[in-house]
């Protein structure tokens, strides 16, 4: 029988085939490794064929180059032009090209076998198509065992072909996608790093021993997700421990999330804790509450001495029991959130005076930092000075900004009320402000300057006694007006004044109260 009758003529064929096709396509379908799938296809094809070889070759349409790894088996990939050989006139043509010697051929790329050391006869070769059509590439079976190929050949290979495009593109895409996971689980992995130093206690400064008892206390509760309650004065740094507290923690790589309490009218306190269901009231959409968002990471309520006692005891209850109940839902959401706080109000006396609840202040406060106020640390007002000068003139690109000994004196001498969130602020202003190299007592504020001369500059003036002794009062009286902000019944209280009698001093020394 002549075989290159059509497949319709020959049913008997085709049955026989049709069995090892099946099975060929159920085990390319589960391959998802392009490499393995390429040797599966072309052995598979080989044995179907009756063939000596089978190549595939993919069409890389950037270089417009074709690859092919399998003609070469071990020994690398092959590449060439895409308008060369068999392979290229089939991509050329999207047709099937089948012939009984190759080397008769002139479309033939001898090239290949000169490469290789194979000697090609017969060769059978058809396009690789994707879904939409497109050729992706062609499929080669080289040098019938018996005979050449024949018509019944070039159908079973255009059926193998269809199937086998589908899964080299499945198993491309599957590369594509882990090479670009393994990319951004990289780049994360750095991001995280930077993150993490950002925010690591290395950026706490401070030698004093206050600040070195906060970091010891920050270390030593680092694997742990207690809850923890930090207090001090406003600019103490209370959200920076806040954040090196969580991302030192088990929890780094879950989310911080801060919430402050101060800031909140009462009747949205709920629902920013706990989130909102839709139409609760008109026009109200669906939130969560920033309890679900911190889920597997912390939470940091700042200013919780603000809190409404309804709102303590709601939040007594989420910390109590673990669950959360959105506002107007009935569904229990389970969450497990770690929270750290903070506030600058004295909870003891707010309990007292039952502005807080004690069962609250306990479940926040397993641990207690409290974060010294800057003049409590003044030994370390020069090494906050020169961090903050050196990173606010490198991010401003200018040379670094020195200090004169006097400059250096009245920082140190100064009360700082706003604490290093002042001093932060003053030297973000001098790196801006100052055009020389030099930093010297004229170019800071009035506030800081006047108290920053000692009483050794007041004796050495050589003048009366009287006079000297004057200069040194008006600075006691502003020293004293600063460290209560300007309360004038608690600075007169300082000096063992009455409030009248300080009155009658401010206005003879010439001292205006502030507006
Ligand atoms: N010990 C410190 N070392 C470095 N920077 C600090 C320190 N304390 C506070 N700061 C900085 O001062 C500013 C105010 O700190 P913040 O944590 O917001 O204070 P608080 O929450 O207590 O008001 C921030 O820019 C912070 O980085
Ligand atoms: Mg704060």
């Amino acid at each position: 029988m002549d075989s290159r009758e059509p497949i319709a003529s020959q049913p008997g064929h085709l049955a026989e085939k049709l069995f090892p096709i099946l099975n060929i396509c159920q085990k390319m379908s589960s391959e998802r490794d392009l490499s393995a799938l390429l040797d599966l296809i072309a052995k598979e094809a080989t044995n179907l064929m009756e063939a000596d070889r089978a190549s595939l070759f993919l069409l890389d349409r950037e270089k417009n180059e074709l690859s092919s790894r399998v003609a070469l088996g071990s020994e690398g990939i092959l590449r060439f032009e895409a308008r060369f050989g068999i392979a290229g006139a089939v991509l050329a043509t999207g047709e099937t090209i089948n012939v009984e010697d190759a080397h008769q051929d002139p479309r033939f790329y001898r090239e290949i076998d000169l490469r290789t050391g194979y000697r090609t006869r017969s060769l059978l070769a058809v396009p690789l198509r994707d879904y939409q059509g497109e050729i992706i590439g062609a499929f080669e079976v080289l040098n019938k065992k018996t005979g050449v190929f024949s018509h019944e050949d070039e159908e079973i290979l255009k059926a193998l072909a269809a199937q086998a495009a589908v899964a080299i593109e499945t198993a491309q895409m599957m590369e594509e996608m882990s090479r670009h996971r393994d990319q951004l689980q990289e780049q994360i992995g750095h991001l995280w790093k930077e993150v993490e130093g950002r925010f690591s206690t290395e950026h706490i400064i401070g030698t004093s021993q206050k600040i070195q008892a906060v970091l010891k206390v920050i270390d030593q509760i680092s694997n742990s997700s207690v809850n923890v309650l930090i207090t001090g004065e406003s600019g103490t740094g209370k959200e920076l421990a806040a954040k090196a507290i969580h991302y030192k923690s088990p929890r780094a790589r879950g989310p911080f999330v801060a919430l402050n309490c101060a800031a909140l009218p009462e009747a949205l306190v709920e629902s920013e804790l706990f989130g909102i269901e839709r139409g609760v009231a008109t026009g109200v959409e669906r939130r969560t509450g920033k309890f679900e968002a911190a889920h597997g990471g912390t939470l940091f309520l700042d200013e919780v001495g603000d809190l409404s006692l309804g709102a303590q005891a709601k939040l007594l209850r989420v910390l109590q029991e673990r669950i959360i109940e959105h506002v107007g839902g009935r569904k229990s959401i389970p969450v497990d959130v770690r929270v750290l706080s903070a506030t600058n109000k004295d909870l003891e006396t707010e309990i007292k005076q039952r502005a807080f609840r004690e069962d609250l202040y306990y479940r926040l406060k397993v641990i207690h930092i409290q974060m010294p106020a800057l003049r409590e640390i003044r030994e370390d007002i020069p090494l906050l000075t020169n961090y903050f000068l050196a990173s606010y003139c490198r991010e401003a690109g200018r040379e670094p900004l020195d200090l004169t000994h006097e400059a250096m004196s009245a920082l140190m001498r100064y009360s700082w009320p706003g604490n290093v969130r002042e001093l932060e602020n003053e030297m973000k202003r001098l790196v801006l402000s100052v055009a020389g190299r030099m930093i010297t007592p004229a170019d800071l504020p009035e506030g800081v300057r006047r108290l920053g001369v000692t009483t050794a500059s007041i004796s050495s003036s050589r003048r009366p006694l009287k006079e000297a002794v004057a200069e040194l009062e008006k600075r006691l009286m502003l020293e004293a007006l600063e460290q209560s902000r300007n309360n004038q019944q608690q600075a007169a209280a300082a000096l063992g004044l009455s409030r009248q009698g300080f009155i009658k001093k401010m206005k003879r020394y010439g001292i205006k109260a502030p507006l």
